[in-house]
């Protein structure tokens, strides 16, 4: 029969356990002759008034514990069995005795606190997740006290009143559970006796259980909350076996939203294949379209220069298509107003991001190459993009050139068309498939027209060669060839480049 009955002053006294089972160790008493009682069940326990007096002042053990041990006690003190100080007890006297113990996980006493110790956090982290707060407004001019009831397993309320504390730190709030009730008051001058310093001004007050009928009923907060719940629900990702297992059934009776899971999973089905079946909706823009600037035969009362700086803010802040989010700015064309000659690339490459001029980078240093050994005057050009902000993946620290869809140029269309009409070129020169396409209106393949003059939507005519980079990407073997055979394409524009304001563009 044992000879020690202890009595832990509440179902979660901790620190009275380890000074207790210190005691208890240091006069060398077995497990087997100590019953552990907490002050509620030592009330309706016959032998609990043979009690041992309390172990204060005796000497403690010299044991050295794991930090993990200590840590397990701390959660497994929370659990529900009142089994659990004995079996703490039998594991701390056996560290001590049996030195195999720390070495073997599989050993049943130490399993089942592991077991414990799960079931405990499992429980913390259901009342986290399932409390679900109702307004109770005072009558005493006080801020609206919010009530929650909730049902845990094991004796939590304590060790989980913190995390509400952080959530709600300005919210007056208590939680009613059936053996413990806590209330938050925010900014309250702390308990001079302390207790667990708090991570936020107020004061934590506990007190003894209460009924589900003291926490208020349903309000209209509800009522949007299970709107929103229902709006949410996405029939395609429903697992009821998870869900139940995540939400068991048990915890349902305080969630507003519960009502509705039967219906919403009863219809799932259904309503998926609704979903699959119904025409795909167009997916909302990311960000509201700038409105289009004014086209050519439009009026427009500011002068060209003036309209042109417009344009240029303004497709800064484009976001028409996802390109310039990433970008560093937008790069805009730069040249005369009435330049005879509009020169259309792709659009700017890392360098010209970041300088926010157009052709600047190695394909503008062959282009200008090209214009030097032609006898062109780039001042006298306008040169400009069809996309106007750097399409990029990053690689590393890299940023790679991404050729923009068709998609990308068609949404930055309507700026070269502004520009256009602004600068009133008497011809294009387009460089490459992008610019050739966007000028043209029509897909182009490149090596077929290229040196050709072709007519663009509005009559302008039109002259289609590679784009630089494609020079810088080829062969080098004939990097030659290709340069001379681009000079050629491009020399079929000297006249234009050359002409006198007023004289029609060379076909
Ligand atoms: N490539 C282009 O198409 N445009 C530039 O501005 C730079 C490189």
């Amino acid at each position: 029969m044992a000879t020690h009955t202890v009595t832990l002053s509440s179902d979660t006294d901790w620190p009275g356990f380890r000074g207790e089972a210190r005691a208890l160790l240091a006069r060398q008493v077995p497990p087997e002759d100590v019953v552990w009682h907490t002050r509620a069940s030592a009330e309706s326990d016959l032998f609990a008034a043979l009690e041992t007096p309390r172990a204060q002042g005796v000497g403690s053990a010299s044991a050295i514990v794991p930090p993990a041990f200590v840590r397990l006690c701390e959660t497994v003190v929370l659990h529900d069995d009142p089994d659990r100080f004995g079996l703490l007890y039998r594991l701390l006297w056996r560290l001590v005795h049996e030195p195999t113990l720390r070495r073997d996980p599989l050993d049943a006493d130490r399993v089942r606190a592991h077991h414990m110790a799960q079931a405990v956090r499992r429980d913390m982290h259901k009342m986290k997740a399932f409390v679900r707060f109702r307004p109770l407004p005072q009558d005493d001019g006080e801020p609206t006290l919010h009530v929650a009831w909730f049902e845990p397993d094991h004796h939590i309320v304590e060790a989980v009143a913190p995390f509400f504390v952080r959530r709600f730190a300005t919210m007056r709030w208590a939680i009613l559970t059936p053996e413990r009730s806590v209330q938050w008051h925010p900014g309250a001058a702390a308990d001079a006796e302390g207790g667990e310093a708090l991570p936020t001004e107020g004061r934590l007050d506990f007190g003894p259980g209460a009924r589900r009928e003291d926490a208020p009923p349903a309000d209209a907060g509800e009522a949007l909350w299970l709107t929103y719940y229902r709006h949410i629900f996405n029939p395609a990702r429903l697992k009821l076996a998870m869900m139940q297992k995540e939400m068991p059934r048990r915890y349902w009776q305080n969630l507003p939203e519960a009502v509705l899971i039967a219906p919403l999973a009863a219809d799932a089905a259904a309503r998926s294949e609704r979903m699959v079946e119904a025409p795909a909706t167009v997916p909302a823009r990311r960000i509201v379209p700038i409105a289009r600037p004014l086209l050519a035969d439009e009026d427009s009362s500011a002068d060209p220069a003036t309209a042109l700086a417009q344009l240029r803010r303004a497709t800064d802040r484009c976001r028409e298509c996802p390109i310039g989010a990433h970008a560093t700015q937008s790069v805009f064309g730069e040249g005369p107003v009435g330049a005879a000659l509009m020169v259309v690339g792709e659009q700017p490459g890392d360098q010209e991001d970041l300088r926010g001029r157009p052709f600047v980078g190695p394909a503008g240093q062959l282009f200008d190459r090209a214009l030097h050994d032609l006898g062109w005057s780039r001042e006298a050009l306008y040169v400009t993009n069809a996309v106007k902000h750097f399409k990029y993946e990053l690689r590393g620290k890299r940023r790679i050139h991404k050729t923009p869809t068709q998609q990308e140029a068609q949404a930055c269309l309507h700026w070269l068309e502004s520009e256009m009409a602004q600068v009133r070129p008497q011809a294009v020169l387009a460089l490459g498939a992008t610019a050739a396409r966007a000028v043209l209106g029509r897909p182009v393949a490149v090596m077929r027209e290229r040196g050709q003059w072709q007519t663009g939507p509005r009559g302008e005519p039109v002259l289609v060669t590679l784009h630089p980079s494609a020079l810088l990407r080829g062969d080098p073997q004939q990097r030659d060839e290709a340069y001379a055979a681009w000079l050629e394409d491009l020399s079929k524009a000297t006249q234009v480049v050359r002409a006198e304001a007023g004289e029609t563009a060379a076909r």
